[in-house]
C-alpha cells in the first residue's frame, strides 16, 4: 500500500490526517459545554480543551499546559480566557498566553498554544483543527430554513471512521444489515446504484424499480466526512426526510457519528435526540461477543439501527487492511471514494493543492422541491 492509500490514520503529521484537518468538524454537543466549564474532549487522536467563556461562545485550544503539561480542561474559565489548574498560566481561545503569575520576568509573549476557530450551530460545537487560513464556514440551508422538527445527536461507533464513510457509499447493505426495517420502508429491492464525483465529494443515488412508492435514495457525500441522504415519502410517509452525519474521528481506532435528521411537521426547531436506553454500543458488544445475535433483538428497539451499522461496521475489526477486499460493481461508491481520497492524498503528498472541495449555497432541498413541480406540472 502506498502512503496516500492510508485513509484510516489520522493523527497529525498523517496524510488522512492533513486532509480531514482542511475542514471544519462538529467536535461535541454544543449543550454539553457550559460556561466557565472547560471540558476535555478527544477529536483526531488528539485532546483538546473545550471552554466556554463568560461571552458565551466556544474556544477549542490544546488541552496540554506548555508549562509542565497538566490539562487546561482542569482549569477555571476567567473572561474569554482558562487558567490553568496547576500554577495558573493563562490563556485566550487563539491560543496566546496572557498571564504567568509566578514569573517574576513574564516570557508569557513567547508561549504560544493551539488555539482553533469553534462556533456553535445545528445544536454541536464545530472547530476548525487545521493549520494556515479558516476556511469559510459551510452552512447547510436545508436545516437552517427548515421550520420542521430537526433533532441533533452524538453517536461514538467503535471502529475506523473510514469503515463509516465507506458504508455512507454502500446502498446495498440497506437490503441485509436494515433488513427488518428496510421492508417497512419499501426498501426491499437491491438497488441499482449510481455514483459521479461532483462539486462538493460524490453524489450517489439508488434506484429500484416503482413499485408504489418512491424509492429512489438519493445521498450527497461531501468531502471529506459528511453524508446528506434525502429519503423519499412512501405511500405510509408521504414526507421526505433527511439526514446528515459527520463521521469523525476520535482515535484511529472509534469514530462518532454526528446526526442531524428532519422530520417533517411538528414545528419542534431543534432538539437533542434523548439518549438511547440501552446504549447501542453496549448491545453492539454483547453481538461481537457471540451473547446475543443481532438477528434476535427486538425489532421495536430504538437503538436497532445502530447496532446494526455498528455491528457490520466494527465486526471488519476496529481498523482493516483493505488491501484483502474484493471488490465488485456494486461496490462502485466506495471504489470512487478511495480514488478520489488517493488522488487527494496523493497531492498533499506531492506538495500539490487538493481540489477546492465546495457545495453549492443553495439548499438541495429546493433543487428537489422543484424537480418534483416540475414532474407534476
Ligand atoms: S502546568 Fe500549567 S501553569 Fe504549570
Ligand atoms: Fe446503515
Amino acid at each position: 500500500m502506498q502512503p496516500f492509500e492510508d485513509f484510516a490514520h489520522i493523527g497529525a503529521g498523517t496524510l488522512a490526517g492533513r486532509f480531514i484537518r482542511n475542514f471544519w468538524q462538529p467536535v461535541m454537543i454544543s449543550e454539553d459545554l457550559g460556561a466557565g466549564q472547560p471540558k476535555r474532549i478527544q477529536v483526531l487522536g488528539e485532546f483538546f480543551t473545550a471552554y466556554r467563556g463568560e461571552g458565551g461562545a466556544p474556544h477549542i485550544v490544546q488541552d496540554a499546559c506548555p508549562h509542565r503539561q497538566t490539562r487546561l480542561s482542569l482549569g477555571w474559565v476567567e473572561g474569554d480566557c482558562v487558567r490553568c489548574f496547576y500554577h495558573g498560566w493563562m490563556f485566550d481561545g487563539e491560543g496566546n498566553c496572557t498571564e504567568q503569575p509566578a514569573e517574576k520576568d513574564s516570557f508569557k509573549d513567547k508561549v504560544k498554544i493551539q488555539g482553533h476557530p469553534a462556533r456553535d450551530y445545528l445544536g454541536f460545537v464545530f472547530a476548525y483543527l487545521g493549520d494556515g487560513d479558516t476556511p469559510e464556514f459551510p452552512l447547510f440551508p436545508e436545516i437552517d430554513e427548515t421550520k420542521d422538527t430537526v433533532t441533533y445527536n452524538q453517536h461514538p461507533v467503535p471502529c475506523n471512521y473510514f469503515q463509516r464513510v465507506e458504508n455512507d457509499l454502500d446502498e446495498v447493505h440497506i437490503h441485509f444489515v436494515h433488513r427488518v426495517s428496510a421492508d417497512e420502508a419499501g426498501l426491499d429491492q437491491l438497488p441499482e446504484i449510481e455514483v459521479s464525483e461532483a462539486d462538493y465529494g460524490i453524489l450517489r443515488t439508488g434506484k429500484r424499480s416503482d413499485d408504489g412508492n418512491n424509492v429512489t435514495r438519493t445521498a450527497h457525500i461531501m468531502m471529506p466526512n459528511t453524508l446528506m441522504t434525502i429519503t423519499p415519502g412512501s405511500s405510509a410517509d408521504p414526507d421526505w426526510t433527511l439526514h446528515f452525519a459527520w463521521r469523525v474521528p476520535i482515535t484511529d481506532e472509534e469514530m462518532a457519528s454526528f446526526i442531524i435528521s428532519t422530520k417533517k411537521g411538528g414545528g419542534g426547531g431543534l432538539l437533542r435526540r434523548p439518549h438511547t436506553d440501552p446504549d447501542p454500543n453496549d448491545i453492539t458488544e454483547d453481538v461481537l461477543q457471540g451473547r446475543v445475535r443481532v438477528q434476535d433483538l427486538d425489532p421495536g428497539y430504538r437503538g436497532l439501527f445502530n447496532v446494526q451499522d455498528n455491528v457490520a461496521l466494527a465486526g471488519q475489526g476496529r481498523i482493516v487492511d483493505r488491501s484483502k477486499d474484493w471488490l465488485g460493481q456494486s461496490d462502485k461508491g466506495i471504489i470512487l471514494l478511495r480514488q478520489i481520497w488517493a488522488r487527494e492524498l496523493k497531492a498533499l503528498a506531492d506538495g500539490m493543492p487538493i481540489k477546492n472541495w465546495r457545495r453549492p449555497k443553495k439548499s438541495f432541498m429546493a433543487e428537489k422541491t422543484r424537480e418534483i413541480e416540475l414532474a407534476n406540472s
